[in-house]
């Protein structure tokens, strides 16, 4: 499974590129999908993303700044626009049509700074995930966050699609309390034509940790609990979990006042073969009013997250160690494997031709 998956990734599909509070008035670097490019914010606010180099001596765009008209090279001040066209050479007023950097396709949205790294020409904005909580702080108020991780962007997918890891590697914050229940869940896998859609329930268990914490719930209460979770291929996954008190009918309605909830807006996004970017950010929906609710409840994934990485930057480096090493699949990987089937899709459709006109 993995010797497959660490060969490549689609092109042709919006990835996560930043935040939008971390692209300001300086260029910004980031190495995605193996391409290193440069991001920068135009007088007029837009954001435009070309490869880090300059035509002229191959210098790091990184290493200029934005002017009036687009970046400049701090090389020998070349000016570059957002569409990667030379505007200005300083001393020579022919500029030759090759003068010039790829650019790549960019929308800003929801806080998310998108980028397109296959054919700009089949760059569909309908294609973007849409996540409106995002631009809902009172309601669903939140702090974002980003890993620099050690491993294959696969292996976090994975993390997030078999959460029967749960009771094991985080038994002091989310997976604490009932950790038989919470192995036991009842799953309901969906396959949809852009991913898998699942939910798993938990009912009349002892509360987490996390979750007794954030509800303030006395000793002794048992919950109904739900993880509910849908991967957008390849590199979006986004949840709502939380539970309410046993009795108050959380399987008919969620949707109740009080209880625990939360959102999880997950960008997983590729760096090299070996390394990936985990943009991540947990949406307060259970006590909207209460800034140090708020900063309660990143603190407590940020920790749980971090358990995640020591995992799977483990785990990365033993694949690395023996690459064609079998694996095997327990029932609980139907997720996984769904999520699998419809990235190899979206990487059989750039890779095979056409079919011949008849
Ligand atoms: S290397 Fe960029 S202007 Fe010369
Ligand atoms: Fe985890």
């Amino acid at each position: 499974m993995f010797a497959d998956a660490k060969k490549s990734w689609p092109l042709n599909a919006w990835y996560q590129a930043a935040w939008s509070h971390e692209v300001e008035d300086k260029p910004f670097a980031r190495t995605l999908l193996n391409e290193a490019l440069v991001l920068f914010r135009d007088e007029d606010g837009a954001v435009h993303a070309l490869e880090d180099r300059c035509c002229h001596r191959a210098t790091p765009l990184r290493l200029g700044e934005v002017v009036s008209g687009g970046l400049q090279c701090g090389y020998h001040g070349l000016i570059f626009d957002g569409a990667g066209k030379c505007v200005h050479i300083p001393g020579q007023n022919n500029i030759p049509s090759q003068s010039r950097v790829r650019s790549f396709p960019i929308v800003e949205r929801q806080e998310i700074i998108w980028v397109w790294m296959g054919e700009a020409e089949k760059a569909d904005e309908s294609q973007l995930v849409d996540y409106p909580w995002l631009d809902d702080q009172t309601n669903w108020p939140h702090k974002h966050a980003l890993y620099h991780i050690d491993c294959n962007f696969y292996l976090l997918i994975d993390n997030l699609m078999d959460l029967t890891h749960i009771p094991f590697i985080h038994r002091n914050t989310i997976g604490g309390g009932d950790q038989k229940g919470q192995v036991e869940a009842t799953m309901e896998v969906t396959a949809k034509e852009t991913g898998v859609h699942y939910i798993r329930w938990m009912e009349g268990i002892v509360p987490p940790p996390t979750y007794v914490k954030g509800a303030g719930w006395a000793e002794g209460i048992k919950v109904d609990r739900w993880q509910e979770f849908e991967y957008i291929a390849p590199s979006t996954v986004v949840q709502w979990t939380g539970a309410l008190e046993e009795g108050r009918g959380a399987k008919e309605n969620r949707d109740q006042k009080g209880g625990f909830n939360l959102r999880l807006y997950h960008g997983v996004t590729p760096e090299t073969d070996d390394t990936c970017h985990y943009f991540w950010t947990p949406l307060n929906g259970y006590k909207p009013e209460s800034q140090e609710a708020t900063d309660t409840l990143f603190k407590e994934i940020d920790f749980t997250f971090q358990e995640d990485v020591e995992f799977l930057e483990a785990q990365h480096a033993m694949m690395l160690a023996k690459p064609d090493a079998p694996l095997v699949n327990t029932k609980h990987d139907s997720a996984l494997v769904t999520a699998r089937k419809a990235i190899d899709r979206m990487i059989r459709a750039e890779t095979q031709p056409p079919l011949a006109a008849e």
